[in-house]
């Protein structure tokens, strides 16, 4: 693939635009703070051309990280009305204000990979304090969020899942009472076109599970085990293994033993954990209720996260390439977040069908990791095209590759600078 010049610039120029100074919104108007998960991926972008804030991207948003050593998903640098739920509706009490819950942990991914781009030294100056911080977080997913002891995470909102409505959650989220939700207006159909974004009776729930956890003063212990929706995710399990193994690698390379054979033990436990999530029937890794005990059913983008995690045996390595070739059977762009023709799919509406790039980049990693290039290859290729075709949009239609959702999209950007327009 050659490059393009032109659409490198207006990548930079994104970053530099929703750049607010150690810290970058996803993009304006929609999403006004830092994003936890998003950070990371920008880190990657900004690494191609401005080291120094790449790392600070990374710093300001562990800087927010919490005592109990939670990173939240949302740090609320500034006041801004045109989002809701803002800080004053989570009221966690904290400095900077944050959200109460958490999102994907892929920072140690990352932080491993600005690393080693800078040769690897052990002594990297940057390193250790990021390094610490990854630990503590990891600890906590350990600690709060892993109620069968296999090493599977277990998410407490649909939003730290960072596939905010994806039907792997209709059912828990059924279940969810809404009488005491109160009005409330949201902010985010005012930014984009309500048919991309999650339904009024959805966006109910949501508020519902926010409610829970202000009331429990986030006591991390009560909402993992009493809260109204617990779901063990098929993304946050395989990226906290794999998050592991790359903390792992710098573990060793600093000479720190007793964390590099505690990561080694919890590494073990997940590679086998992870079974818990096999569906056989589909023949992928799904989301399955802790509550229930049901599996989604679902093969998402977030099943293929399983060739970057490194886990399963040839067979349902097998059945999973099977699913990716249901999924280019139906779809013009790869990969969409959920199988067209299935119960929910909807080609524009958010995590519902719509192709998520920084999942794809995880997905394609893995893939070519794992011996299957030609579909790493494919992966990355659709990915350029709809930027090419459509722009930096926060998502794209995997039948027309129209842009969905908003604009100028900061992780968009990175992984046109990072990874797909390389
Ligand atoms: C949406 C996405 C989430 C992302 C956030 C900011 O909520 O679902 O994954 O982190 O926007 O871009």
């Amino acid at each position: 693939m050659s490059r393009n010049p032109q659409l490198d610039e207006a990548a930079r120029a994104i970053l530099r635009r929703n750049d607010r100074g150690g810290y970058t919104v996803p993009t304006q108007g929609l999403y006004p703070f830092q994003w936890n998960w998003d950070s990371a991926f920008v880190a990657l972008g900004f690494a191609t051309f401005d080291r120094d804030r790449a790392w600070a991207e990374l710093e300001t948003l562990v800087d927010a990280q919490w005592d109990d050593g939670m990173i939240p998903h949302i740090v609320f640098h500034q006041n801004d009305d045109g989002y809701f739920p803002g800080p004053t509706v989570w009221a966690t009490g904290k400095t900077p204000p944050t959200s109460g819950i958490t999102q994907p942990p892929v920072l140690a991914s990352v932080v491993r990979q600005l690393w080693q781009q800078e040769g690897a030294d052990p002594a990297h100056p940057r390193l250790r304090p990021l390094f610490d911080a990854c630990l503590k977080s990891h600890r906590w997913f350990h600690a709060f969020r892993d109620p069968l002891g296999n090493g599977l995470v277990l998410v407490t909102h649909n939003w730290e899942t960072g596939r905010d409505n994806s039907s792997e959650w209709d059912e828990a989220l059924a279940r969810v009472d809404t009488s005491e939700v109160g009005p409330y207006q949201r902010r985010d159909t005012g930014h984009v076109d309500a048919a991309m974004r999650p339904q009024s009776h959805e966006y109910d729930r949501y508020v519902a599970i926010l409610q829970f956890g202000r009331k429990a003063g986030w006591n991390h212990r009560t909402i993992a085990e009493q809260g109204p929706f617990r779901m063990l995710d098929v993304g946050m399990s395989m990226e906290l293994l794999r998050a592991n193994r790359d903390l792992l690698v710098i573990a060793e390379a600093i000479g720190d033993e007793r964390v590099a054979d505690e990561l080694r033990d919890r590494i073990a436990l997940s590679e086998t954990g992870m079974d818990w999530l096999w569906n056989e029937e589909v023949g992928a890794w799904c989301s399955r209720d802790a509550t229930t005990g049901q599996s989604s059913g679902l093969v998402t983008n977030a099943s293929f996260l399983a060739f970057y995690a490194r886990v399963g045996r040839a067979e349902q390595r097998a059945r999973l390439i099977e699913a990716l070739e249901r999924m280019t059977r139906s779809a013009t762009y790869l990969l969409p977040s959920l199988e067209p023709g299935s119960r929910a799919y909807d080609h524009r509406r958010y995590w519902r069908g719509p192709v998520w790039l920084v999942v794809s980049y995880m997905v394609a990693q893995g893939l070519a990791e794992q011996g299957h290039a030609d579909w790493a290859a494919r992966i990355r290729e659709d990915s350029a095209k709809l930027i090419e075709v459509s722009g930096f949009y926060e998502s794209f239609s995997p039948e027309t590759g129209e842009g969905t959702g908003g604009a100028e999209f900061s992780w968009t950007a990175a992984m046109w600078l990072a990874w797909c327009g390389r």
